[in-house]
């Protein structure tokens, strides 16, 4: 792969997607070895800049960053000159002097990502941005789905809940319809938006998109800080309605259905307690297949620095 930076999936070719899943598999097969570690970035230095809370990612690229010998800085941006009125531009400027070879970022608007990355020659990897896109979580998600279905044509996925405020079904539909997987979308008529790809069916009742006989769900969390009104009465009600409650995880587990999600989790919102249990739930292989996935992101890209 000749990129600098990674910004989204839609600029990925196929070829290019394929080559990233397959250069993840040897880097999960060190995870199971008692020395985790490769020489791969040695002396190379990662800069986290999250401008936005998170967890999972921003700790999943840090350990991803570590296996491959990088130097990591996080950036903290809560206590940064940030808070000061800094402008990103500003921040940048600054952030050059200690010569980052990859700069990972979250921020809350679209295009945030991309604007970094013509101020720099350091690579830059989205870890999402606004609504637009999250290219290592479909990554990650294309190799979880993959690693069950190892011929992926055709095989078909539901995403369920709020799509509108999504980047994840945004970037995650991309990389499954460019890798052949059929996608629907399933949720409150608010919440799912009537623009975008017009060959992917849209559900807003439960039963009629089971009839569409998805191999996997993939269920989204209802992202609150990104409505100004809420788009439904009460979460007992969402649950209700687009939740996989008790009664469905028995439906979906004599089905053989899998389960995904991006996390971070609403217990009694889109999902019930016992989907944690099920035996077809993949949750947590995506946050370990995260690590191998932002791994070959990392080893993929060419930084255009000294
Ligand atoms: C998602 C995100 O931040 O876009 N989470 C994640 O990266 N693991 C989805 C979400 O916040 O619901």
């Amino acid at each position: 792969m000749a990129r600098k930076d990674l910004l989204d999936i839609v600029s990925l070719d196929r070829g290019e997607i394929v080559d990233l899943l397959d250069q993840a598999i040897p880097f999960k097969d060190l995870f199971t070895r008692s020395v985790k570690k490769v020489p791969a970035l040695k002396g190379k230095t990662v800069l986290m800049l999250f401008y936005e809370p998170s967890t999972r990612t921003l700790s999943s690229f840090e350990v991803a960053a570590k296996r491959l010998s990088a130097d990591v800085t996080v950036f903290d941006v809560p206590r940064s000159s940030v808070t000061k009125g800094e402008s990103v531009r500003d921040t940048i400027d600054t952030l050059q002097a200690m010569r980052a070879d990859y700069i990972v970022v979250r921020h809350r608007l679209s295009g945030q990502p991309a604007a970094i990355a013509r101020q720099t020659g350091a690579s830059v990897i989205n870890a999402g941005d606004g609504a637009h896109a999250h290219p290592t979580q479909a990554l990650l998600d294309a190799f979880t789905l993959r690693e069950v279905y190892p011929e992926l044509e055709r095989k078909r996925v539901l995403i369920m809940g709020d799509i509108l405020h999504s980047r994840v079904a945004r970037s995650t539909s991309t990389i499954f319809k460019k890798l052949g997987v059929e996608v629907a979308f399933l949720g409150p008529g608010s919440l799912v938006p009537k623009q975008g790809p017009q060959d992917i069916p849209r559900f807003t009742n439960y039963e009629e998109a089971m009839k569409w006989k998805p191999d996997a769900v993939y269920l989204l969390r209802v992202q609150k800080e990104r409505m100004s009104a809420p788009f439904f009465p009460s979460d007992r009600e969402y649950h209700n309605l687009y939740g996989i409650t008790d009664e469905r995880l028995r439906q979906l587990a004599g089905e053989g259905t899998y389960i995904m999600h991006p996390g971070p989790i609403n217990r009694g919102v889109e999902l019930c307690d016992a989907v944690l249990d099920y035996e077809r739930c993949l949750i947590s292989q995506q946050v370990e297949n995260g690590i191998a996935a932002r791994m070959a992101v990392l080893y993929g890209l060419k930084p255009q620095t000294p």
